[in-house]
């Protein structure tokens, strides 16, 4: 490939992991630019730390329950006008309509805090304690319809420590989704190569 994968991060609000990559495109021999940072709420963190990157940071107006489908409509169009190849879910807080996947199919990945297919959804560091796991971790996927649950492209672990509260090991866990998104996200987008390119 000789021009970098355009990839835009959709987050919902800190932004950590969306300036993780933004860091990582930094680097003169990273495989990837982040052409976009977009949010379904105009008021998201991250959307400020991204514009400060200069990277182009689009707040969309929050969606209500009647209007999802436009706003899916809008957030595809704020893609394609970027020309984005790749998505990046990064803390992106809303179900995705199985329209929107399949327009997405096999060029769209999320991080999850937990090592996938353990604890799906919401809560993750909360069930890892209640279950007494003595690892935890974060998983990169690929975005299919069902909830988190796409092919996993990679997985670190991170140690369970005694007396850790749920607070304390998403902050263990959330420095190694840093490192891991980037990394899985590189490897992607190399190895796709032109299967991803626009025409
Ligand atoms: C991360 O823990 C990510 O794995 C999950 O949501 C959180 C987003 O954090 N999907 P941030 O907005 O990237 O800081």
């Amino acid at each position: 490939m000789t021009e970098r994968a355009r990839v835009a991060v959709l987050i919902s609000g800190r932004g950590s992991n969306a300036m993780a990559l933004i860091k990582a495109a930094q680097r003169p021999d990273c495989p990837f630019e982040i052409v976009l940072v977009a949010s379904d709420s105009p008021d998201a963190e991250g959307l400020a730390l991204a514009a400060a990157e200069g990277i182009v940071a689009i707040g969309l107006p929050k969606p209500t329950r009647q209007d999802r489908s436009q706003f899916f409509a809008a957030l595809d169009k704020v893609l394609w006008d970027h020309r984005a190849e790749v998505v990046a879910l990064a803390g992106f807080m809303r179900i995705l309509p199985p329209d929107f996947v399949a327009k997405w199919q096999g060029r769209m990945l999320n991080i999850h805090p937990s090592l996938l297919p353990k604890y799906k959804g919401l809560h993750t560091h909360e069930r890892a304690l209640a279950a007494g796991d003595r690892v935890a971790g974060c998983s990169v996927h690929v975005v299919t319809a069902e909830l988190d649950d796409g092919p996993v492209l990679g997985q670190t672990e991170v140690p369970v420590m005694p007396g850790d509260t749920a607070e304390m090991l998403a902050k263990r866990v959330l420095v190694a989704e840093h490192e891991l998104y980037a990394q899985v996200l590189a490897g992607f987008v190399t190895r796709a190569t032109d299967s991803l390119r626009l025409v």
